[in-house]
Formats: structure tokens, sequence, C-alpha cells
């Protein structure tokens, strides 16, 4: 294995590689900021009483989301046992469940059980 880091294919494959990998960390460090982002609007909004503004807030917040989801598509395409990880649901069996956003017929989330957080 040493002798094949020697090799300036395998030097120029490791520094792709350590490219690679500073994406990801970077990545999942814009990901934490994207989720504190929600709470943030999330707090402000529960506090707000003006309706525009809380529109507006709820908005932003909501844009925050779909920052979430196009970073952690963008890290499945990345990092593979990520992306099998979500791959497989983790959560209770449908059965045990609260709520499901399969479920169609309520429109209930865990999320919007609170209030469509
Ligand atoms: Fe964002």
């Amino acid at each position: 294995m040493a002798y094949e880091k020697a090799t300036p294919e395998a030097a120029a494959e490791l520094t792709a590689d350590a490219k690679l990998e500073q994406l990801v960390i970077w990545l999942r460090e814009d990901l934490v900021g994207e989720l504190q982002a929600i709470n943030q609007y999330q707090a402000h909004i529960n506090q707000m009483d003006h309706p525009e503004i809380r529109s507006m807030l709820e908005h932003i917040r909501d844009d925050e989301k779909e920052h979430v989801a196009e970073l952690t598509h963008l890290l499945t395409r990345i990092d593979a046992v990520q992306k099998m990880k979500f791959a497989t649901d983790h959560t209770a069996a449908p059965a045990d469940r609260v709520a499901s956003v399969e479920d169609e017929t309520s429109g209930l989330t865990v999320g919007n059980m609170f209030g469509q957080k």
C-alpha cells in the first residue's frame, strides 16, 4: 500500500480524496448552520405578533428547510455511507408511529402536529 501512495497517480488521488473529505466536512458544517437557522426563525416566529412579518419569517424558515434538503442530497452524492443510511428508514415501524408523511388523509407529520413547523 505504501508503494501505491508513492506513485504520482496515487498522490494525486490522495489529494482528490482529501479535497473531497474537506468538502464533506464543510457541507456538514453548513447543514448544522441551516438547522440552527430553522430553530432561530421558529423561535422568532413564536414570539411575533405582526402577521406580515410572521408570514415572511415562516417563508424564510421554509427556505432554510429547502437548504437542508439540498445539502443533504448533496452529501448523499459524495458520502456513500450517508447515502446508504438515508436509504433506510431508521425510525419506528409504521404501525408504531405517531404520524407519517405518507398518511395523506390526515396530513399529519411529526412537525406539523405542533403547528406546521
Ligand atoms: Fe440557508
